[in-house]
C-alpha cells in the first residue's frame, strides 16, 4: 500500500469508491470531497493505492490560522472501499496523514464523527483519538497528540 495523489489516470477509480450502504450517512461521497478540494486550498486529498487498485480516499485539512482549533489540522474525510475494509487500510491512511502533519510541524490532529450504529467511532478510538466531550455541528470532536516520528502507536 502507498499514499498517492489524485491524477487523471486514477480519478475514475477514486470517484467509484463505494462504502457499505449503511455507512453512507457518515461521510460525503468521494466525488463531493474532490470538488471541495478543488475550491479549498487548505484541503489535502490523497488515495491509498495498491498497484493500480484504489483502496481508499482520505482528505486532510491544514489551516493553521483557523479560529476553531478543530479545523486547524485534521482528518476531514475518510472513505475506505467496502471491499478493502477490515485489513488495515484505514489505519494506514490515517498514519499517512499523521506523517504529513508532522512534516508541517503539527502537534495534534482532530477528527469529527457522527455517533450511531455503523459510525467510525470505534475505529478512531482504537487509533488513539480522544473525544473532547464537546460537539460541533452535532458531531463528536476528538484530538490525537502526535508523538515523535517512528512512534505511530497505537
Ligand atoms: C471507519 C473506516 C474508515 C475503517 O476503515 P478500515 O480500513 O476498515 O479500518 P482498519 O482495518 O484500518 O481498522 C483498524 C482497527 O480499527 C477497528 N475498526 C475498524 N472499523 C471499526 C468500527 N466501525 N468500530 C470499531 N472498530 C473498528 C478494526 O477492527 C481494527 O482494529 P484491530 O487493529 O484491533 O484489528 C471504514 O469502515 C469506512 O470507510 N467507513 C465508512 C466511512 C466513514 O465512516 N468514514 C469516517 C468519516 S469521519
Amino acid at each position: 500500500m502507498e499514499l498517492a495523489s489524485l491524477t487523471q489516470e486514477n480519478l475514475g477509480k477514486s470517484v467509484s469508491i463505494t462504502l457499505r450502504p449503511e455507512q453512507e450517512a457518515f461521510v460525503a461521497p468521494v466525488m463531493q470531497s474532490i470538488a471541495e478540494a478543488y475550491v479549498n486550498p487548505t484541503a489535502w486529498p490523497r488515495l491509498v493505492v495498491d498497484g493500480d487498485d484504489v483502496l481508499a480516499f482520505i482528505m486532510g485539512n491544514f489551516d493553521p490560522d483557523h479560529e476553531i482549533e478543530a479545523f486547524r489540522a485534521g482528518i476531514w474525510r475518510l472513505n475506505v472501499a467496502a471491499s478493502a475494509q477490515g485489513r488495515g487500510v484505514g489505519r494506514f491512511a490515517v498514519g499517512g496523514l499523521e506523517e504529513e502533519a508532522r512534516d508541517r510541524g503539527v502537534k495534534r490532529i482532530s477528527v469529527l464523527w457522527e455517533r450511531g450504529e455503523h459510525s467510525p467511532e470505534g475505529f478512531y478510538l482504537k487509533l488513539g483519538f480522544v473525544p473532547t466531550g464537546k460537539e460541533l455541528f452535532g458531531e463528536t470532536v476528538a484530538f490525537k497528540d502526535l508523538g515523535p516520528r517512528g512512534k505511530m502507536a497505537p
